[in-house]
């Protein structure tokens, strides 16, 4: 059964003139990392990924280094701990499915670096998904136990209850943190998680036609000029 469909929103990064709103990405990482991170995994992403795209070296540094990650075996075989750091990946909350199944009633929360593609309306559904549960459900709809009513999740009963509530994170940047305004940013970061070479391309793009109109106008100039004693 197919859910509501999405509003259509104007996304800057969708503009063709437009980079990613990087800021906008800053507030979006902290929505993933305070809100969904906890039981959402983000298994694409290495620290690195995000220097110069919504932190400074020093900061990914520290963000890296709050987690422990395992050493490869030493000559005995003996496996430690290490703080993590630039190269390694954004821990996941749960060891593996199983684990995060039992913790969530039995559904699995899917893996979001590549969600915004993954699934159909991409980045206006998963907003209008954020951002649509009722206060109540609808008179008449049935919701099996256990599950919440979102008439943008197909089929409409969602084991994800709501999770954005006004004022719910602290942006540093002074922006107030309405639920539409952390669903728009998380939707954003998750965007460039799973597109994070888009800024590149748009910036390339420009170049390529630039050189190629270049191209095209001097090639009619010296046609003209080749022709010209011909006529
Ligand atoms: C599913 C996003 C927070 C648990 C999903 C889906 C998305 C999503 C896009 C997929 C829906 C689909 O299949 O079409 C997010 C975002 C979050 C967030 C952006 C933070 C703002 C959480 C939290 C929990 C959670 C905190 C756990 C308490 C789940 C579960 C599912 C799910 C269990 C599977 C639902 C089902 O298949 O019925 N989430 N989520 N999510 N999420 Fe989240």
């Amino acid at each position: 059964e197919e859910g509501l469909h999405a509003t259509a929103y104007p996304w800057e990064h969708e503009k063709l003139t437009k980079t990613y709103d990087h800021q906008a990405l800053r507030r979006g990482f902290q929505v993933y990392r305070e809100v969904c991170a906890s039981c959402h995994s983000l298994q694409r992403i290495p620290y690195r990924a995000l220097v110069g795209n919504m932190m400074t070296v020093d900061e990914a540094k520290v963000l890296a280094e709050e987690n422990e990650y395992d050493t490869e075996p030493n000559d005995e075989g003996e496996i430690e701990k290490r703080p993590g750091k630039l190269s390694d990946y954004i821990p996941s909350p749960y060891k593996n499915d199983e684990a995060a199944r039992a913790a969530n009633n039995g559904a699995l929360p899917p893996d979001l670096s590549l969600i915004t593609k993954a699934r159909h309306g991409g980045c206006n559904y998963i907003f209008s998904l954020l951002t649509g549960y009722p206060e109540e459900p609808p008179a008449g709809a049935v919701v099996q136990e256990g599950l919440n009513f979102n008439p943008y999740f197909p089929g409409t009963g969602i084991a994800m209850a709501r999770v954005l509530y006004d004022g719910l994170v602290e942006y540093e940047d002074g922006t107030p943190a309405t639920t539409s305004q952390m669903a728009k940013d998380v939707v954003e970061f998750l965007n460039w998680s799973a597109e994070p070479e888009m800024d590149d391309r748009k910036k390339m793009g420009w170049k390529v036609m630039a050189v190629a109109s270049s191209l095209l106008l001097l090639s009619i100039w010296v046609k003209r000029y080749k022709w010209s004693t011909i006529k």
